[in-house]
């Protein structure tokens, strides 16, 4: 290494140099020793790197550039040596302006979540949440799916490789939607039930523009003496128009789901076009936003409410889906990259 010497032979200059400082003088003049693209000592070790035998050019330069960083930082430092030293002791320019904190925000899916359980606070609405490892008879059996019930297929459910002890009883799998917390919570209250249940969900998709392995849903259920689809209808009715706006037009469509009878998807009319027709609607002028019925009362059966005597409604909702609408994104995964170019994009 022929030129180590000379690289240590200048730290040690430099080191002498730094230690005569003592006015902003004098830290341009050293600066300027050592730093000035013309005629700087360290400019001109870089420069001769440049002439060095190739098989120790990328050494020297590397020591080169170290000796360059340290030098522009010790400077650096002893301006601000400098600078403390001429205000006297615990001095505060009042006339600064004050350095901008940076401010946090809520994630998209907290806003939309928010905004929904303040809607559905203001209808009286309880909110509860549950776990996200879930057994087998919560997320399926009892609400009216046996082993073997084809309704299971509807979501490709992610199985846990061994039984995790603690909730009553095993976790088997991640919970593929929150309804399972609908019989959780009958198993512990008595009507009236009015809640609203909010959490990750999980199924076993692959991701694209509108599916990823983790996502969020909404449940709500309700239950009591005369409790009629009408009230279901009321409800949802009022969220939509609460959610997306009073000129929203709603419809209910026929569906099926094991846990309710009947059981009704809805629609909001496009958010986008106003139900003219677009690519957001697919040019029907309707967008399907959530499932919904009456409780099956088997689901009544299996937690031991008297069927006869009590009614409900049970409604479930992405919440990915419903922020995709209202913000206008066309990508699901953007929701979980945690790009902050996106995320700014929203409002505080
Ligand atoms: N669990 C359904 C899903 O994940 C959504 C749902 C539909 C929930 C109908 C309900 C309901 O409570 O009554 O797709």
């Amino acid at each position: 290494m022929s030129a180590q010497p000379t690289i240590d032979d200048l730290r040690a200059q430099f080191d002498r140099d730094l230690a005569t400082v003592a006015s902003d003088a004098d830290l341009r003049s050293v600066r300027d020793r050592y730093l000035a693209r013309k005629g700087g000592l360290v400019s001109a070790l870089l420069k001769g790197v440049a002439a060095a035998p190739p098989a120790e050019r990328p050494a020297l330069g590397q020591q080169a550039n170290s000796l360059k960083v340290d030098i522009e930082q010790r400077l650096a430092e002893r301006e601000l040596a400098i600078e403390a030293a001429r205000a006297p002791a615990g001095a505060v320019d009042v006339t600064l302006p004050g350095r901008p904190l940076p401010l946090g925000r809520r994630h998209p899916l907290t806003i939309v979540r928010d905004r929904v359980e303040a809607i559905f606070t203001r209808m009286g609405f309880e909110i509860v949440e549950g776990p996200e490892l879930e057994d087998d008879y919560h997320n399926f059996e009892a609400l009216n799916m046996p082993p073997e019930h084809p309704a299971r297929d509807m979501q490709d459910t992610l199985y846990l490789a061994s039984e995790l002890p603690g909730l009553g009883r095993p976790a088997t799998l991640l919970r593929t939607h929150t309804s399972g917390m609908q019989i959780r919570y009958m198993e512990t209250h008595q009507p009236p039930v009015r809640i609203l249940s909010p959490g990750r969900v999980y199924r076993r998709d692959n991701l694209d523009l509108t599916h990823t392995p983790m996502f969020s849903q909404f449940e709500a259920l309700v239950v009591g003496e005369r409790i009629s689809l009408a009230d279901l209808k009321g409800t949802l009715f009022t969220f939509a128009r609460e959610m997306f706006g009073a000129e929203t037009r709603v419809r209910f469509r026929p569906s099926f789901f094991p846990y309710t009878e009947p059981s009704a998807e809805l629609d909001i009319s496009c958010i986008r076009c106003g139900g003219r027709g677009c690519a957001v609607c697919k040019q029907t002028g309707w967008l399907e936003i959530l499932g919904s019925g009456m409780v099956h009362p088997a689901v009544f059966e299996a937690v031991g409410y008297d069927p006869e005597r009590y009614t409900g409604f049970a409604f479930g909702m992405g919440i990915e889906r419903v922020a995709m609408l209202t913000y206008d994104v066309g990508d699901i995964r953007l929701f979980y990259e945690n790009d902050l170019r996106f995320l700014e994009q929203f409002p505080l």
